[in-house]
């Protein structure tokens, strides 16, 4: 017979991550795309070279298909979760996926009101962005379909959370601060990454919060989680050298071995935190604090 947690003695469990990233996402997840002020940012897009609008067009195109690709793509994660009777798990991706979607709107709003650009943007997707985004990624997610295993999961959350959010989302924003917030151009765009920053910080969260329940789970999982971050981490760099291009000077006066270095570290600071989850009790995993998983205020 069906039984609903919160009918009864089980209730629902505050104290779990999961459960208070739900109530952060409740107060900071509910900005509104389209109060994104884009006036200064269509006067500076007029002053910028042509090789300037197109490394921006280039960067909020794999931001924007990355958004749709996630948004589309969350959802046998979700079911998962509803199926194991996660309820408090359930209850957060309820507010991450709404997140997406926001993300998804807010980019549109930039090349349809900034850019005005109606043409298709694929052409910026090249090799490197399209193996993850066209096919790890939504192979991984759609596998959870019929595949629930903890191995399954690792593997998806390893590729969504772990290297997309972690790994790329990360190396994105670092690029937008550098190329645009530090010479105060684009202040609308900059504070739709601001948004997304602290937005994805609790994704972040609750991707390491899965895997580490998984690693203190399940002894086999580990090596899942290792070999997926190995396998995908060359692709990863690879989109980042793609974003900067072959043209030189680069664009803004970026650097790609500053890029690179930074990417690395995101992906080193991903894989210490799972590391710490190897053998601890998943008790204490339920717990865990949210500065440990390094989710923003
Ligand atoms: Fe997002
Ligand atoms: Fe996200």
């Amino acid at each position: 017979m069906r039984v609903f947690a919160t009918t009864s003695e089980r209730g629902l469990n505050h104290e779990l991550l999961p459960m208070r990233l739900y109530h952060k996402a409740k107060r900071l997840g509910i900005w509104d795309p389209k109060e994104l002020d884009f006036t200064k940012d269509r006067e500076d897009w007029k002053t910028f070279t042509p090789s300037e609008q197109d490394w921006i067009l280039k960067i909020c195109s794999l931001f924007q298909a990355g958004e749709e690709a996630v948004t589309r793509d969350l959802l046998p994660l979700i079911r998962v979760a509803a199926s194991e009777g996660r309820l408090e798990e359930e209850m957060y991706l309820t507010t991450f996926l709404f997140e997406e979607a926001k993300h998804v709107e807010s980019f549109r709003r930039f090349f349809d009101e900034v850019a005005e650009y109606r043409g298709d943007l694929a052409g910026y997707h090249k090799e490197n962005y399209r193996k993850i985004f066209y096919e790890y990624l939504p192979q991984a997610m759609e596998r959870l379909i019929h595949d629930p295993s903890p191995e399954a999961q690792a593997e998806a959350s390893v590729t969504y959370n772990m290297i997309v959010e972690g790994v790329l989302a990360e190396t994105g924003y670092y690029a937008f601060y550098n190329a645009l917030a530090k010479q105060g151009k684009m202040p609308g765009l900059i504070k739709l990454v601001d948004y997304l920053k602290r937005d994805e910080s609790r994704h972040i969260g609750y991707g390491t919060y899965l895997l580490s329940r998984l690693i203190a789970e399940h002894d086999t999982v580990w090596k899942t989680i290792n070999k997926r971050m190995g396998e995908l981490l060359p692709y990863a760099i690879g989109v980042i050298n793609e974003l900067l291009g072959d043209e030189k000077p680069y664009p803004f006066g970026l650097e790609p071995d500053d890029f690179v270095q930074y990417a690395s570290k995101q992906f080193q600071i991903r894989m210490d935190v799972l590391e710490r989850a190897k053998g601890r009790p998943v008790d204490e995993i339920y717990g865990i604090s949210e500065q440990e998983v390094g989710v923003l205020s």
